[in-house]
């Protein structure tokens, strides 16, 4: 499906973005280990998260849905996962195939995990290399060196290990949590910088013996985990696209309701304010371990930066909205230290150079980032390469271009964000969609 973007106004009005696509991961992984029953609200109802649910309910866990955003799950325990009859798919999600990965690795069972073309390409040694120093029997496709799904995992007895993350990544970080909940002894993991911690906040809100202390997280196993309600906050990474859209329009005003605001998922907005966007945080509170606040945005004219790599893997995801922001900008952009974007759902760095010229703009390419011309806008048609995150972005481009953009290859923004159209036309973007 082809959408195409064309605005009717300047960006104004007040929204409530969907759950958190991360921390809805998270809980229905750990709710389902839990004792009791766990109530999930405003669960994030998207692709990526249904097939969680899926998987969690193959190994026969009993989960309710009474409406699209809640969800009962009736926890049986550390150990009351059952084999799977069929190879699980996690179709796009790369959260869940190297989260679950940890968790099936010390299962009584043998698993397969399988997914999309665009996942069956992203790296896994990641995950494969340090679980089998935990004990793990996990083998992929090998090529060139490196490991690719489908993986198979034959269930083990594992032993706790000390890992230093080699990338700054939440992934291998939780699948390796999630293993250590299973493990002999204590997992410990040392991390470079700040990655997302929401399964460290997830594991203790459900009572697990966690402690991060200097940025050593240390797991001790054997604490069985109690049921608990979750409140799953908005999706900061889906608020993104309409905090940038409103940040470059003079004029536009911007109210986004309940939105998560964890200091390790925030570096954009500390780009967007170093740029000159006028955004405030009103009423800060927690939703069970997670800070959450409703967020203000004025429009304000925004001049290029050159962003300091400090902010950088806060701001993971949000990198192809950013390249929409520095392309409207005043002066230059220059984007370093962000390699790991080649491996997300697509190559995102040349998805959005790509993008990004097609529409007039001056970019240039570097292995690790690159640097933004800020110009004019033109109106064209551009490709997302399937990648949820890389459509948005762009298509929120038509707010400052000239003509409609048309953006090719839009279903998979059903994976995190399913009613993106939705909220656009609320705030004043109308986008129609064309059967490709
Ligand atoms: C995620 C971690 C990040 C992020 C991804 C979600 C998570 O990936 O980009 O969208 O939920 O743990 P990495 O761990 O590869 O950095």
């Amino acid at each position: 499906m082809d959408f195409v973007g064309k605005p009717n106004r300047i960006l104004q009005g007040e929204i409530t973005v969907p759950g958190d696509k991360s921390i809805s991961h998270r809980a229905l992984m750990i709710g389902s280990l839990s004792q009791g029953l766990t109530q999930i609200d405003n669960f994030l109802s998207g692709q990526d998260c249904l097939a969680t649910l899926k998987a969690m309910q193959q190994m026969g866990v009993r989960i309710d849905q009474p409406s699209l955003e809640c969800l009962h799950i009736h926890g049986q325990g550390l150990h009351s996962l059952t084999a799977p009859s069929e190879p699980i798919d996690c179709a796009n999600a790369g959260t869940m195939m190297r989260l679950i990965a940890g968790l099936l690795a010390a299962q009584p069972f043998n698993s397969v995990l399988i997914g999309d073309d665009s996942l069956q390409n992203r790296p896994m040694e990641r995950i494969t290399y340090p679980l089998s120093l935990m004990g793990a029997n996990i083998t992929g496709v090998k090529r060139d060196n490196k490991i690719y799904a489908p993986l198979s995992i034959k269930g083990s007895s594992l032993h706790g290990i000390r890992y230093e993350l080699p990338v700054e990544s939440a992934q291998i970080k939780s699948c390796l949590l999630l293993a250590g909940l299973f493990a002999k002894e204590l997992t410990q993991i040392v991390e470079k910088g700040e990655c997302r911690d929401h399964t460290e906040r997830m594991l203790s809100a459900f009572g697990s013996d966690i402690v991060n202390q200097a940025n050593h997280i240390t797991l001790k196993p054997g604490k069985a985990l109690q049921a608990q309600h979750i409140i799953i906050p908005g999706d900061f990474s889906s608020a993104a696209f309409f905090i940038g859209a409103a940040s470059m329009q003079m004029g536009a005003t911007l109210m986004l309701k309940a939105v998560g605001v964890n200091e390790r998922r925030i570096g954009f907005l500390h780009m967007l304010n170093s740029m000159g966007a006028k955004i405030t945080l009103h009423h800060l509170r927690y939703f069970n371990n997670e800070p959450v606040a409703d967020i203000e945005v004025k429009g304000a004219r925004l001049q290029g930066i050159n962003v300091p790599l400090q902010w950088v893997v806060s701001a993971m995801d949000e990198f192809p909205m950013l390249f929409v922001v520095a392309a409207c900008a005043k002066g230059e952009t220059t984007i370093r230290g962000v390699s790991e974007l080649r491996v997300k759902e697509s190559d995102r760095i040349a998805s959005m150079c790509q993008g990004l010229r097609s529409l007039g703009i001056a970019v240039k390419e570097l292995p690790d980032g690159v640097i933004i011309c800020g110009g004019s806008l033109q109106g064209g048609v551009v490709d997302s390469f399937g990648d949820h995150r890389v459509a948005m972005a762009l298509l929120m481009a038509s707010w400052m271009a000239n003509d409609t953009i048309t953006v090719k290859n839009c279903d998979n923004i059903n994976t995190s964000f399913p009613n993106f159209s939705e909220c656009a036309a609320q705030l004043g973007l109308e986008i129609s969609k064309v059967q490709d």
